[in-house]
């Protein structure tokens, strides 16, 4: 064999070889530990709903799960991150309605299109939002409270965990049909916003229910109204915003998981049983309609149930919110 055949042959050979391996790659995936970006600081609902998610879905994969928060701009800098990650399974994003979908009307120059820059590998749960505030704030209903948001604009203080939040977005929701453009406080994460209103530095904030129901359990803060059109069973002193007097003051949010564009099918198909299965739990279950979230029915878990979802919420966010700054 001359020089240039077994050239050809060796490259030949090697082409082949990595060929196999990419089957082989996503057939043993995965055999080393998952990051998982939380894009807002520990101890916030997106982290703790990762958190639960995560730890059962670590079991069936058969590798640790670490989860990773990088935090910033509203969660866009989290998500920036994962856009850009290695596409090989290993590095995933917690994002949800405030990543992949509202910020694409907030950031013009947003630096991924939610609906292109990820592949969508399960949707995660709903998550009704509720307008909290400190213990100590006099209104004693949604009613009176609306009411001292109109009469008190300039004094108010209102928590989010920054631009493209989900904090962020249903508050504007709710100051946009009141009226109002309260003093914002950003904070990396609706964890250590709910520390400033329990101190009662910050006067109010729309939170995911999955982070308002510990503390009105601890009587710590005030729960004015969730905004869903039935009351939550975790939240049964709650009334609905409908209740409230505001039926138009309707918001939920939703966290899925996502991979980089271009991770292979074989391991978002294997990510999307394991999340499904990690919502089969009963103890998952029972953890998560005890913090008021919503459970994905099986059809809503499939990938491309989500990828409908990001592309109609963009749309959805899109007429309301206005790019910033
Ligand atoms: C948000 O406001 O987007 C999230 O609730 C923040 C968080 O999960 O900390």
């Amino acid at each position: 064999m001359t020089g240039f055949n077994r050239r050809t042959a060796v490259a030949t050979l090697g082409a082949l070889a990595m060929l196999s391996a990419v089957p082989a790659l996503a057939q043993d995936y995965p055999t080393r530990a998952i990051t998982i970006i939380v894009p807002f600081a520990a101890g916030g609902p997106t982290d703790v709903v990762t958190r639960l998610v995560s730890e059962h879905m670590s079991k069936t994969l058969g590798q640790p799960i670490v989860v990773e928060n990088v935090v910033g701009a509203g969660g866009t800098t989290g998500a920036t991150r994962a856009a850009r990650a290695t596409n090989d399974g290993y590095t995933l994003i917690m994002g949800h309605v405030g990543t992949h979908a509202a910020s694409v009307a907030l950031y013009p120059k947003l630096a991924y299109d939610p609906r292109t820059d990820f592949e969508p590998i399960a949707l995660i749960n709903g998550a009704a939002i509720v307008v909290a505030a400190k213990k100590d704030l006099p209104p004693k209903d949604f009613k009176e409270f609306v009411a001292y948001l109109k009469a008190n604009e300039a004094k108010l203080n209102q928590a989010h965990a920054g631009v493209g939040a989900v904090s962020y977005i249903t508050c504007e929701l709710l100051n946009g049909i009141v009226g109002i453009k309260p003093v914002g406080v950003p904070f990396q994460g609706t964890g250590p916003a709910m520390n400033a209103l329990v101190a009662g530095q910050v006067d109010y904030m729309c939170d995911q229910i999955t982070n308002v129901v510990p503390q009105v359990n601890g009587g710590t803060i005030k729960a004015y109204a969730v905004a869903i059109p039935e009351r939550s069973a975790s939240l049964p002193d709650t009334p609905t915003s409908a209740e409230g007097g505001l039926p138009s003051y309707q918001a939920s949010a939703w966290n899925a998981l996502f991979a980089p564009k271009g991770t292979p099918k074989a391991i978002v198909e294997k990510l999307n049983a394991a999340a499904a299965k990690a919502l089969d739990d009963e103890k998952v279950i029972a953890r998560m309609k005890e913090l008021g979230n919503d459970i994905p029915k099986p059809e809503q878990r499939k990938s491309e149930a989500l990828g409908k979802l990001v592309k109609d919420e963009v749309e959805k966010w899109g007429k309301f919110l206005k790019p910033v700054g």
